[in-house]
């Protein structure tokens, strides 16, 4: 393989993603790799030592079982600093997340951290380095271990909060494909895992004083194939959720790839898996909630949580054992949706409008942040934090909680003004469902056309945000929404590779979005498939669809028009 090093002048020092950092096809970009002049190269052998100092378990794991895994490295226990031996440091003079990757011919390698995660981000680093073989389950044809340079990587992200969401309402992932995102978003140095639960058409979390959450709100009798506009129906029952060992594994296996999670239990609207399970959390004064099912087509369901002190109730039960399972380390905040709640109901409902009345809340927008105020305070008491999509703005934003600006900038914007966190993940720009291209072979196309260049042009920070409520920007997400990504090979070809894309704006220092090296990142692409290839991701190739990739006959809903940095 080619190295970053190798075409870098004698000690040249590259920043971001420019110049000769391309050759290395390090991805995301580091902020600066040093060559050394006639420093030779280092390559690991069966004899190479593991030196893992205090606070690098992880890495220690995860270095001996995965890469070495993949190429045959038995990687033994030795000495720091010995002649071939990969040594390990937490070195507290570096930022938590921060690392300092040294190659020495002989020597081997140092990966200084800041924190264990700065540690384990300086191993995704070598990872790359070693070549695609390093991505494999185990060695065979293309693991040859190539020599690396001499050189120094220092690097640091941009962001603290680079998330995935993934939405296993709509489509269940199952948990071995759970933990398997979990692999490839820490082999993009990403931290945050966004956990979306529950939805109107199911519920995924084993709740274990409400059985019927996932007895009956896991489970829907049919399902749309395609956008809401097909008139395809799978008429098979369709279903899947979550056992507590299930979460506890999943949580535990993040944790261990220092990835943050955030369960998002959504409330008040998109809850008719739940009304389906437990009829009394619906609005029974003006719909016969007994009868409701979770739903099987996509949309913004009428059938919405009653705003009653016994819902209140019920979900506290719910976020008990949601905080049981998501520890304060791994998952500080809970989010509590807060989204597309439709209001028709509670503008019907005698007993929703006397409610209004009673607890002086002006409007149903009142009721709704009602429901917020309430879980933002709750969470606070046991030491957590909320965060919920923009629409938790409306009618008041509760006092600590932090935003996901969905709708485009304007709710981010909003809630940094007003000293309010906040996560950037605008649709227009980051919804990795919508399609990637605007030909007529992308599968079942829904939404803007978004491709990889777009995705690699997106800035997190609006240039308009004062630098004050710029640092409330704790960063952003790609968000996964699966209406019409039946399997994991679906959500494969969405995400990738622009999630390379993402990662690299979450992580690197990219400058402005029209001064962005593109033509570099596409060369360090080159790099990147084989990895991806390495790994069976079913990316989308370049050249579009792949036979199987296709989806021909199935409606999808494409929007015209609109720009990309709208
Ligand atoms: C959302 O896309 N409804 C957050």
């Amino acid at each position: 393989m080619s190295d970053t090093a190798a075409t870098a002048g004698a000690g040249e020092r590259t920043a971001g993603s420019a110049g000769p950092v391309g050759a290395a096809g390090l991805i995301p970009a580091p902020v600066s790799v040093t060559a050394v002049p006639d420093g030779g190269a280092f390559t690991p052998d069966s004899a190479t030592a593991l030196a893992a100092g205090p606070g690098t378990e992880t890495t220690e794991r995860w270095l001996r079982g995965t890469v070495g895994g993949a190429l045959g490295l038995p990687l033994p226990p030795g000495p720091a600093g010995a002649p071939n031996t990969v040594t390990l440091v937490v070195d507290a003079e570096l930022a938590p997340e921060a690392y300092r990757l040294t190659v020495t011919a002989g020597t081997g390698v140092e990966i200084r951290g800041g924190s264990g995660a700065g540690v384990f981000w300086g191993a995704q680093t070598l990872r790359q380095l070693l070549g695609p073989g390093a991505f494999r389950a185990a060695p065979g044809a293309g693991s040859a271990i190539p020599a690396i340079p001499a050189q120094t990587v220092e690097d640091e992200p941009r962001f603290g909060w680079r998330g995935l969401m993934l939405d296993v309402s709509r489509h269940f992932t199952a948990k071995s494909d759970v933990l398997r995102m979990l692999d490839l978003i820490a082999a993009h140095k990403l931290n945050v895992f966004h956990f979306h639960l529950t939805d109107d058409q199911g519920w995924r979390i084993e709740i274990k004083r409400h059985p019927r959450l996932t007895e009956v709100g896991a489970w829907r009798p049919r399902t749309k194939w395609g956008h809401r506009a097909s008139e395809l129906w799978d008429e098979k029952p369709y279903g899947g959720y979550y056992t507590q060992d299930d979460i506890r594994e999943i949580v535990a296996y993040a944790a261990e790839r220092h990835i943050r999670v955030v369960p998002e239990i959504d409330l008040p609207g998109h809850s008719q898996a739940a009304i389906a399970a437990y009829p009394e959390l619906g609005n029974t004064d003006v719909v016969d909630t007994a009868k409701l099912e979770p739903w099987g087509d996509w949309g913004v369901s009428p059938n919405v949580l009653a705003p009653t002190e016994n819902v209140l109730r019920f979900y506290e039960g719910v976020l008990e054992e949601v905080l049981d399972l998501f520890p304060a380390e791994v998952s500080p905040f809970v989010h509590m949706g807060g989204d597309e709640c439709p209001k028709d109901q509670w503008k019907a409902s005698p007993a929703a409008q006397a409610r209004i009345a009673e607890l002086g809340v002006g409007d149903e927008d009142g009721l709704q942040s009602w429901f917020i105020r309430h879980f933002d305070t709750w969470l606070a008491e046991r030491g957590r934090r909320l965060i919920g999509w923009d629409e938790i703005l409306e009618g008041g934003l509760a006092p600590g909680a932090a935003v996901s600006s969905w709708r485009g900038y304007g709710g981010g914007i909003e809630a940094a003004r007003a000293g309010h966190d906040v996560v950037m993940c605008p649709e227009q720009q980051v919804y990795l469902d919508h399609r990637q291209h605007g030909g007529p072979d992308e599968p079942m196309p829904i939404g803007f056309v978004r491709t990889l260049e777009d995705v690699y042009r997106f800035e997190p920070v609006p240039p308009s945000l004062e630098p004050e409520a710029a640092a409330r920007v704790l960063g952003t997400q790609a968000n996964v929404w699966t209406e019409v990504m039946q399997d994991r090979s679906r959500i494969d070809y969405q995400v990738f590779p622009r999630l390379a894309a993402f990662a690299e704006v979450a992580w690197s220092p990219l400058g402005a979005p029209a001064d962005r090296d593109w033509a570099g990142f596409e060369g360090r692409m080159g790099a990147h498939y084989p990895r991806l290839e390495a790994l069976g991701v079913d990316y989308r190739r370049p050249a579009g669809p792949l036979p199987w990739q296709k989806r021909p006959g199935i409606k999808g809903r494409p929007i015209e028009g609109a720009p990309p940095n709208v």
